[in-house]
């Protein structure tokens, strides 16, 4: 790609790790390493690949099933989750080949499952057990608060990874997943990261010809995760630990979540980002909770409307709102000097003014299939893979994006990274104290712009 846009922020830690590639598109020109980082890393000593699925919901059974799809030996080999009915349903769907397989007719999912009793594991250990099992490849899709203690944890194991996003909730929370990435790329280990927009073909070339500067110098970026309410539901309180309930409805914590600012609008945000090769330098906007209000909906916000300033002066202007009938748009625009990009899932476009520069197709392979492609080739490759720097660089800008709709304040992007802010728990006991506890009349702490401190 070339650098028509620059970013001239300066980003330390950017140095710290390096990464190997952007996407799909990127495969035939990757830099090689050494000898040693490029041997294919295996524990079976066949060409089997044993995956670990650690999180076994909705996103956790589509990855897994996408990782069955992929070319090569592969076997689903144990599986561990908080909760063991989520366990038992994903179990369930798989090895009944229920999943959905996306772009491969040939590949029986179900046939590729071998998940004994002895291999499934439940609880907040479950992911050590489960690692332990003798697997090559790893996928984490839990929570984002125990995304940085699974990554780490396989790691240090000598795993393959592929995580969702986001990283983390908290910026202890990326420091520590920045840590054990450079130990993985050390290792030679393969990781990929869930944001499959940068496997999806249209976004690819879209930012490509943006990057060659199709439509100028860019001005300036918009972005909005507009929706309804999520498919997540409120869960019953009876008979549950505090811990145990907040993870059973991990979505509606901060600490587990990092609110949806975090959760889901790191899409759009990454998309920015990537435009813009690198993040932004502060943030300041508003939000609040207004229709979501219940107790059942723990105390994230229902809506984030932030400015955030990279270090050239660009302004990006983000939105992501979860409230019904209201306008809905899941969408990123770039306007440069010399037209705009109007990019979606759907179909990405550059234009300038009744002009139509270029237009994706609308159909294309499935990203969600092609990350775990990539992925899985580069590990029986021995080809570097490691997409943790833009997976970090997301997830910093929606916490200082989180921490600015939650102060009131501008906050500066160095210094919350540098933060000690740290909302998670490590503890592997449903009897542990909660991050968060219940106020008086049983509602949750919610942030109140003004007041609350997040620095
Ligand atoms: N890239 C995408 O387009 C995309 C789409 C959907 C979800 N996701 C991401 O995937 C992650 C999971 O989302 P989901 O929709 O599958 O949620 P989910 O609630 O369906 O699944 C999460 C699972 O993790 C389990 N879990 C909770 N704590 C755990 C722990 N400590 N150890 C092991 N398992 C634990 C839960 O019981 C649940 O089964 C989220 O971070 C989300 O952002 C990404």
């Amino acid at each position: 790609m070339s650098d028509t846009v620059t970013n001239t922020s300066e980003q330390p830690r950017r140095d710290f790790l390096q990464t190997a590639t952007t996407g799909a598109a990127a495969i035939g020109s990757l830099p090689l390493l050494t000898e040693s980082l490029n041997a294919a890393v295996h524990a079976s000593g066949d060409d089997v690949l044993k995956i670990a699925l650690v999180g076994c919901g909705g996103r956790g059974s589509g990855a897994a099933a996408q990782a069955l799809s992929t070319i090569g030996p592969v076997k689903l080999w144990a599986m561990a989750d908080a909760f063991r009915d989520r366990l038992d349903v994903s179990y369930g769907s798989l090895s009944r080949g229920l999943e959905k397989r996306y772009d491969r007719d040939a590949a029986d999912v179900g046939n590729r499952v071998d998940v004994p009793e002895e291999r499934k594991f439940v609880g907040l250990d479950a992911y050590r057990k489960a690692i332990d099992s003798g697997v090559d490849v790893v996928i984490i899709t839990g929570p984002p608060a125990f995304r940085p203690i699974h990554f780490e944890y396989a790691v240090n194991a000598g795993k393959n990874v592929f995580m969702e996003k986001p990283l983390a909730s908290d910026p202890a929370g990326v420091r520590r997943i920045q840590t054990a990435s450079e130990v993985a790329r050390q290792k030679g280990l393969k990781v990929a990261v869930g944001l499959q927009r940068h496997h999806q073909a249209s976004y690819v070339e879209a930012i490509d010809r943006i990057h060659r500067g199709e439509i100028g110098k860019l001005q300036s970026l918009r972005c909005y995760w507009n929706t309804g309410n999520p498919a997540k539901r409120p869960f019953p309180h009876d008979g549950l630990t505090e811990l145990e309930y907040q993870v059973r409805i991990w979505y509606f914590f901060t600490w587990l979540s990092g609110d949806h600012i975090c959760e889901q609008h790191i899409h759009n945000l990454d998309v920015c980002n990537w435009n813009m090769k690198g993040h932004p330098v502060t943030a300041e906007g508003l939000g609040g909770r207004q229709v979501r209000t219940g107790r059942e909906y723990g105390q994230i916000f229902d809506h984030h409307a932030v400015e955030f300033t990279y270090a050239d002066g660009t302004k990006m202007y983000s939105q992501c709102r979860q409230i019904p009938g209201c306008v809905r748009q899941v969408a990123e625009f770039a306007h440069g000097t010399d037209g705009v990009a109007d990019l979606s899932t759907v179909q990405c476009s550059l234009t300038n003014g009744d002009q139509t520069i270029w237009k994706s197709e609308r159909k294309a392979p499935n990203p969600y299939q092609v990350e775990h492609d990539v992925l899985f080739d580069a590990i029986r490759t021995g080809r570097p893979h490691n997409e943790v720097q833009h997976g970090a660089d997301g997830t910093m800008t929606a916490i200082p994006g989180r921490m600015a709709t939650y102060s009131g304040k501008r906050v500066q992007w160095q210094e919350a990274f540098d933060s000690d802010l740290r909302l998670t728990t490590d503890a592997e006991d449903w009897n542990a104290p909660a991050p968060i506890l219940p106020l008086e009349d049983g509602s949750y702490p919610v942030a109140k712009p003004g007041t609350t401190k997040v620095l």
